[in-house]
């Protein structure tokens, strides 16, 4: 499987969420993927306990496969969904009622965002790695409770949980707190992944310069605060093994002390 660049978190099932209405939007979506160079992507619909299921997913997501391949459109979309965070999580994955990512062991878990932090959490991520299963936290970036104490946020990754910061959250478009955390998230080598997130695309020339011109500004700000190694495995070597369903290749270190310091000091 050659990946050239994929997007791990994105609405691109037709129908399902607030994603695209139909399946034209869909392909247009494709198109712009296709226009900013990605080879893959992971269809992930919002799910709420079991509002759409796991059979579901994988079927349309085959449907908007089978399309695009016939349209020649050479964009491969994997099965997933943003589940949201519940404490029937563990029991649900178990009976596998809920997709993971591209059937492996990564989870994208979301958030309410501005609700406190759930206290039965941490039960809930110790109970998935003890299923085998790599929970990644969705944009918490853009979560209050976790822009107001980055504390809450060591101890998920302490379970270990991986971090996905949103495109939209660098560029601006989820406000100053989000753009700030996702900074200093970025600054602590903390974050594995941006995604796109992206939820529709309009029938708009310009809305393919605009989705070009924000990748650009995210992709610069990465370099800029995690450097050209952070910038390899953010964008390319962690999305490549989460597909192929192996290890990331740099695990944290959430108990490494100069980590610890360097958190602390930029997260609340
Ligand atoms: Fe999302």
């Amino acid at each position: 499987m050659n990946i050239e660049l994929a997007d791990i978190h994105c609405h691109i099932l037709p129908g399902m969420d607030d994603g695209p209405a139909g399946m034209g939007e869909t392909v247009e979506m494709a198109r712009v993927y296709l226009s900013l160079g990605y080879s893959h992507v992971i269809a992930t619909p919002h799910v709420e306990n079991i509002f759409h299921g796991r059979e579901d997913i994988h079927a349309l997501t085959d449907r908007v496969q089978d399309l695009l391949l016939d349209m020649g459109l050479p964009l491969t979309v994997l099965p997933g969904a943003e589940v949201l965070m519940n404490p029937d999580l563990p029991r649900l994955f178990q009976e596998k009622a809920l997709p993971t990512l591209n059937r492996t062991r990564y989870v994208l878990i979301e958030f309410p965002i501005f609700d406190p932090f759930p206290d039965y959490a941490e039960g809930v991520f110790f109970q998935l790695v003890t299923q085998g299963l790599i929970p990644i936290i969705a944009h918490p970036e853009r979560n209050r409770c976790f822009q107001q104490q980055g504390e809450l946020l060591l101890r998920l990754i302490n379970h270990g949980a991986l971090l996905q910061v949103d495109q939209g959250s660098l560029v601006g478009t989820y406000g100053e707190e989000a753009q700030e955390t996702a900074r200093r998230l970025l600054r602590t080598s903390v974050v594995s992944f941006v995604a796109s997130n992206m939820h529709r695309a309009p029938f708009k020339r310009s809305y393919y310069r605009t989705q070009r011109e924000g990748m650009l500004t995210a992709w610069n700000q990465v370099r800029r605060l995690a450097g050209r190694k952070g910038l390899d495995e953010i964008y390319f070597t962690n999305p490549d093994a989460l597909i192929k369903n192996i290890p990331m290749a740099v695990m944290l270190e959430p108990q490494n002390e100069s980590f610890l310091k360097k958190f602390r000091s930029l997260l609340p």
